[in-house]
């Protein structure tokens, strides 16, 4: 199973379970966290959702198999389905990130409203470097969060970062011990759930609606870029590359 899904003390907990993928995303994975959001919101005995990742690491991204050979193209994809869930959940999401968070890894965390980080945690946004663009409207909460020449050193040069430098960009709250993260976030989530669930969603209802349509517009016009580039050939070059275990090279493209 690659993603697990529990339940106890009022939080319901999503842990992507592919270590020897370092959790890499499949469609089907995304599919699975897609419907876990959209049964949280339904069961009322659900008042916060905490993701995390299994085996020392958050998230390698999405698999870059299924990029290769299964692109996600029509707006029903479970990874939109994903995206569209986790941005608009009414709950409160928190996370634990201990290891890689690359790509969406680190993309979904925008989303989240609270982000708890392992000393080990690194980032990286490299769309470019795979001949993609940002996807999960980042490249609007990007700079919002961060301030523009933040994201775009990260966003167009694509290197990974280290925790204490997303701490400063805003989108960690703290920073953990690795073995303390996974219980500190649950024990932070527990206490949510434990919070009246009205007020909560009201709360938050009220710091995201101003930006609830133009995260949605964002996600559809990156994706309009983003679909046809996965089959473009620099994206192609990128990935062969990363399974031949070599650097890309893009010089023959303009
Ligand atoms: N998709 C598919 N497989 C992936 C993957 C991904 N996104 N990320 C890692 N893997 C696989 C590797 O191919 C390797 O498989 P193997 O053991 O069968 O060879 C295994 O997971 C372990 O990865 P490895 O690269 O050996 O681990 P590492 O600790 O040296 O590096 C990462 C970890 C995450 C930094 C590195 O794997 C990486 O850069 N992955 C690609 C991330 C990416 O580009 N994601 C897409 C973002 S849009």
């Amino acid at each position: 199973m690659d993603i697990l899904i529990e339940r106890a003390g009022g939080v319901l907990t999503i842990a992507l379970n592919r270590p020897d993928k370092k959790n890499a995303i499949t469609a089907a994975m995304y599919q699975e966290m897609a419907d876990a959001f959209f049964e949280a919101e339904k069961d009322a005995a659900v008042r916060a959702v905490l993701i995390r990742g299994n085996g020392g690491s958050f998230s390698a991204g999405n698999d870059l198999e299924d990029f290769l050979k299964a692109p996600a193209s029509s707006p029903d994809a479970p990874v939109f389905q994903f995206l569209r869930r986790i941005s608009s959940a009414q709950k409160p999401v928190v996370a634990a990130v201990a290891g890689a968070a690359v790509g969406v890894g680190t993309t979904m965390l925008l989303h989240c409203d609270l982000v708890y980080a392992a000393s080990t945690a690194k980032f990286s946004l490299p769309f470019v470097q795979l001949g993609l663009c940002p996807e999960a409207a980042s490249s609007l909460l990007l700079p919002r969060v961060s301030g523009y020449q933040r994201a775009a050193e990260k966003l167009l040069l694509g290197e990974a970062f280290d925790v204490n430098e997303a701490l400063s960009m805003g989108f960690v709250n703290r920073v953990l011990d690795a073995d303390k993260v996974d219980a500190f976030a649950f024990e932070q989530a527990r206490k949510l759930a434990a919070l009246p669930a009205s007020s909560l969603r009201v709360t938050k209802a009220l710091m995201k609606h101003a930006d609830v349509r133009d995260i949605a517009a964002r996600m559809e016009e990156e994706a309009g870029y983003f679909s046809p580039m996965l089959n473009a050939p620099e994206a192609r070059e990128a990935f062969q590359a990363f399974f031949e275990k070599r650097k890309p090279d893009f010089s023959r493209f303009d």
